[in-house]
């Protein structure tokens, strides 16, 4: 493997929902010493790194996303000696754990903004983002927030408004004040002190908003039964170029501690997208790329996308994939459990860093929640519109076993009707399962430097397959997807032989002139030199 490369270039991280990934202590929420316990699996799955979403002090109003001590752990997922325990462990095992951090919004339970209401004369007023009513009175501007609704909550006692890009419950802070960077950056440290090995950084794109409150204008493209947030443009409360400043000041922290690595949650058009390399490469080190998630799934479509993406990279950017994450409803639900293996595939040849989702990698799907037992604060505000995310939240299914051997209580989430079957004991014992799939796949990335690092170039085909090589030290990889139910055929220039098929049965076929790809099938071909 190229020692040029860092970690977090050649590895595969792994994320994980803790309320949802194991539970040690039978309350049916997951905890630490939950996530400590299976961290062999995730040795055995053969990924470099967990993110782990957030477990610290939290009223929950939005699952952890609602931090009330930025330097603490909540006691439903343990102590701060679980959390050294985790590290150790992971670490002793050649894991990373990278960090999910908030910056952009505490909770309203926080001491800061809890000091912040208190009064208009209050040290902490500016903390937060406080205006006067609109001149003949209601919010200051039409801003809404993510989650439905107005962005400005009314503050009766001292008359003004706060800015919430989410829930009420959820302030922005001011990223103006130098105090709040100072404090944040503090909070970083602190967890960096303590050998996490980077973070997952929340709404990155949010965090500076319009000093003149400018409104945001509407968005032409918006139609009724859509995401009401989108029908405005988010023009003067997202992606303003002083968010960069904050992310130069995140990655200097950072670098210097070596190598630790600093992933933005963005969601943003790839031109802006790739802005958040930031100048000479000072930004984040991998502004993650949600377009396998955002496009149609369509061979020419997804083509276009790779083609795009590659062509619009800084020179030093180093690319990523996502297929999934705890905001995005399942894979094997967007694209159907037949092109979830395609799609495994598909992100694990791409060049750049993998991102997995829990679950994702036994085929778990969409769990429905019925309206009584819906926990997403966004499904409850705006419902109907599919938008709730407890479906993609759901218990990871372990084994047969009462509780899918994720908790012996009560799960916070149902468990998928068909846990019987799709868990980890059940895809381990059959060589032909998706988790074994997964980890073949895993294992090849790891052995083929062209995977891991290599070059990328696109093949020309058509209808339904997508192509391309990756190619490394005169090593030359094909990588064939039929996106289609139907046989097809890619012409194949001179020969080679078949590496690992998503079916899993046609490894060492030799291959002359075209490869033959079954419906829904992904072939990864060695090209004879
Ligand atoms: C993005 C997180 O991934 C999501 O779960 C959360 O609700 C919002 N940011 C607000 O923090």
């Amino acid at each position: 493997m190229s020692e040029a490369h860092l970690w977090w270039q050649r590895g595969i991280v792994y994320q994980v929902y803790p309320r949802s990934f194991q539970d040690s202590d039978g309350d049916g929420v997951g905890d630490l010493p939950g996530v400590t316990s299976r961290l062999d699996y995730l040795r055995w799955l053969g990924v470099d790194a967990l993110w782990i979403s957030p477990f610290f002090p939290s009223p929950m109003a939005d699952f952890g996303y609602d931090v009330s001590d930025y330097t603490g752990v909540h006691p439903m997922f343990g102590t701060l000696a679980d959390f050294d325990a985790l590290v150790a462990a992971a670490h002793a095992r050649g894991l990373r754990v990278l960090l999910d951090f908030v910056p952009n919004h505490s909770s309203d339970q926080h001491p800061w903004f809890v000091a912040s209401r208190a009064s208009r004369e209050s040290p902490y007023r500016d903390w937060y983002l406080w205006r006067d009513p609109a001149p003949g009175g209601g919010p200051p501007n039409n801003w809404r927030s993510n989650f439905g609704g107005p962005a400005w909550t009314l503050d009766e006692a001292t008359g003004q408004y706060y800015y919430h890009a989410y829930l009420p419950q959820q302030p922005d802070l001011n990223w103006r004040n130098p105090a709040v960077r100072a404090a944040m950056l503090d909070a970083m440290r602190f967890w960096l002190d303590r050998g996490a090995d980077g973070f997952r950084v929340d709404a990155l794109r949010q965090l500076v908003k319009d000093e003149a409150l400018r409104d945001n204008p509407p968005n032409p493209a918006w139609r009724p039964g859509q995401n009401p947030y989108d029908a405005q443009l988010h023009t003067y409360t997202t992606d303003l170029p002083e968010v960069l400043t904050i992310v130069e000041a995140m990655r200097d922290l950072l670098d210097r501690y070596g190598e630790r690595v600093l992933i933005g949650e963005l969601y943003l058009p790839i031109e802006r997208l790739v802005a958040y390399y930031g100048p000479g490469g000072r930004g984040c080190h991998l502004p993650f790329n949600f377009h396998l998630i955002l496009t149609p799934w369509d061979a020419r479509r997804i083509a276009a996308l790779i083609a795009a993406y590659e062509a619009a990279l800084p020179p030093d950017g180093w690319p990523n994939w996502v297929l999934g994450n705890h905001d995005q409803h399942r894979l094997a639900t967007r694209v159907g459990p037949a092109q979830a293996r395609v799609a495994a595939m598909l992100l694990l040849t791409l060049r750049g860093t993998p991102t997995l989702y829990y679950g994702d990698e036994l085929g778990m799907a969409d769990v429905p929640i019925p309206p009584e037992l819906v926990q997403d604060p966004w499904e409850r505000r705006v419902p109907g519109l599919g938008l709730g995310r407890d479906p993609e939240r759901t218990p990871m299914q372990w084994d047969a076993g009462p509780g899918a051997g994720f908790t012996a209580g009560a799960p916070w989430l149902p468990l998928a009707d068909d846990y019987a079957t799709v868990n980890v004991a059940a895809q381990g014992a059959d060589p032909r399962s998706t988790l074994a799939l997964y980890r073949r796949l895993i294992a090849l990335r790891r052995a083929e430097p062209a995977l891991a690092v290599g070059a990328y170039a696109p093949v020309p085909a058509s209808g339904h397959v997508l192509a391309y090589t990756r190619e490394a030290g005169g090593r030359r990889l094909l990588v064939a997807l039929n996106l289609g139910g139907r046989a097809a055929s890619l012409a194949l220039a001179g020969r080679g032989r078949a590496l690992l098929s998503t079916h899993l049965d046609r490894e060492g076929e030799r291959l002359e002139g075209a490869l033959a790809l079954r419906g829904d099938e992904g072939v990864v071909v060695a090209l004879d030199a």
